[in-house]
């Protein structure tokens, strides 16, 4: 019992060392497009947009906008300011609320004094500009990041990994929830799952959000080439896949009014004793034993397999390229 608890410690300081180390995602693209916020247009404009930021980001956190919020700020074409935010699907309000908070003064520091800005965390988008983008597909520019490390089978890796995008592209399409959003997991081998994320920003028609996850799907052999992890993300869609669960579990029917809890690490199920109840006729001290054990050992090896996921996320190297492409 004390070897056990002792082995469990160093497991979960690994794991904490491995969490501390560990990088947050973060993308901006905010170039070329400055305008000075000294003269009179580029006051209003700065206002326009304070105004948009304040609104964008007291709106995450309600359970009512689902995720997603488009707002235009001003009157005058000359300095209206056009913004959304997009959480990712299986994120609950409160976290969205922190990601575009977090957002709002990311992209004032990085992006203070020009036009167009966006910005792209784990959890969120946020992005402005001074022309509209709402319900129009940009794929104008490609943000890519990946685990350099790479998958052991690279054959067996491509073909699991092309038909989950696949039905990934078609479900965040037609996703009833309203948020375009799809994930999807499949043995990879005996020991390894795949997990994989698709999103569009839901303002997007099905078709148009096919063909952006499509489009994102088609740069994988040029940047995810057989890594074990890797994110493409364009303006209005993204998709991701890793060998680790990185989203929170997600119903297939959307959550009812989702509350404003935060939803806890996944665990692992609990053992239930009804089964073993129903089978009837009572069960033996040796089969318990027997069925313990495991999995405690399956906890242990859940355990470890999650810390050694977890590190991989040091070496990931992320590029952004334009394309011109809309
Ligand atoms: C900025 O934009 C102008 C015109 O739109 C272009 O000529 C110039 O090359 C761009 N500069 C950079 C650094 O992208
Ligand atoms: C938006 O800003 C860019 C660069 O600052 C400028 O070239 C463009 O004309 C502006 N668009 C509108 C609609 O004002
Ligand atoms: C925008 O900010 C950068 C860096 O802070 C500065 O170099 C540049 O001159 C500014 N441009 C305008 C038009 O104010
Ligand atoms: C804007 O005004 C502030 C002070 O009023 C000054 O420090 C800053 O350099 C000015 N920036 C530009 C781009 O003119
Ligand atoms: C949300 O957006 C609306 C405008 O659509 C705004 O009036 C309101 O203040 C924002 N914030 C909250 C918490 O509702
Ligand atoms: C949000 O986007 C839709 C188009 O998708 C547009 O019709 C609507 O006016 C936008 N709302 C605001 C507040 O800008
Ligand atoms: C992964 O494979 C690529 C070629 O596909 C190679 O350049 C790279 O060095 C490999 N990385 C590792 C960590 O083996
Ligand atoms: C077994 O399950 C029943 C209900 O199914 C519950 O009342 C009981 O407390 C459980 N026993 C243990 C040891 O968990």
């Amino acid at each position: 019992m004390i070897y056990r608890s002792v082995l469990f410690s160093c497991l979960l300081l690994i794991c904490l060392i491995s969490f501390n180390t560990r990088l947050i995602y973060a993308d901006y693209w905010c170039v070329n497009t400055t305008y000075n916020p000294n003269s009179t247009a580029g006051r209003m404009y700065t206002d326009n947009l304070n105004f948009l930021l304040s609104t964008l980001s007291s709106n995450a956190s309600l359970a009512s906008r689902n995720g997603f919020y488009n707002f235009t700020a001003g009157h005058d074409p000359s300095n209206m300011v056009y913004g959304l935010f997009d959480c990712r699907g299986d994120v609950n309000p409160d976290a969205c609320g922190r990601c575009v908070a977090n957002a709002r003064g990311d992209i004032l520091k990085t992006c203070w004094n020009q036009t167009t800005a966006f910005m792209s965390y784990d959890d969120c988008l946020l992005r402005y500009s001074n022309e509209s983008m709402f319900s129009r597909a940009d794929q104008s520019v490609t943000f890519a990041a990946w685990n350099t490390q790479n998958a052991t089978d690279p054959d067996k890796f491509n073909q699991v990994l092309s038909d989950m995008m696949n039905d990934i592209a078609s479900q965040a399409a037609n996703d009833r929830s309203g948020k375009k959003f799809a994930v999807k997991e499949a043995d990879y081998s005996t020991f390894q799952r795949l997990y994989a994320l698709g999103q569009c920003t839901p303002d997007l028609s099905s078709l148009d959000c096919e063909n952006c996850l499509s489009n994102a799907i088609s740069q994988i052999p040029t940047f995810c080439n057989n890594r074990r992890g890797c994110r493409i993300t364009f303006f209005s869609c993204n998709i991701r896949y890793e060998l680790y669960k990185f989203y929170n579990s997600v119903s297939p029917a959307p959550e009812p009014a989702s509350s404003s809890s935060s939803s806890p690490p996944p665990s692992p199920p609990p053992p239930s004793n009804s089964t073993s109840s129903e089978e009837g006729g009572g069960i033996s001290t040796q089969t318990i034993v027997a069925i313990v054990v495991p999995i405690s050992l399956a906890i242990v090896l859940l355990v470890v397999g999650f810390c050694i996921a977890r590190r991989p996320r040091k070496p990931y190297f992320a590029i952004i390229e334009t394309s011109g492409k809309l």
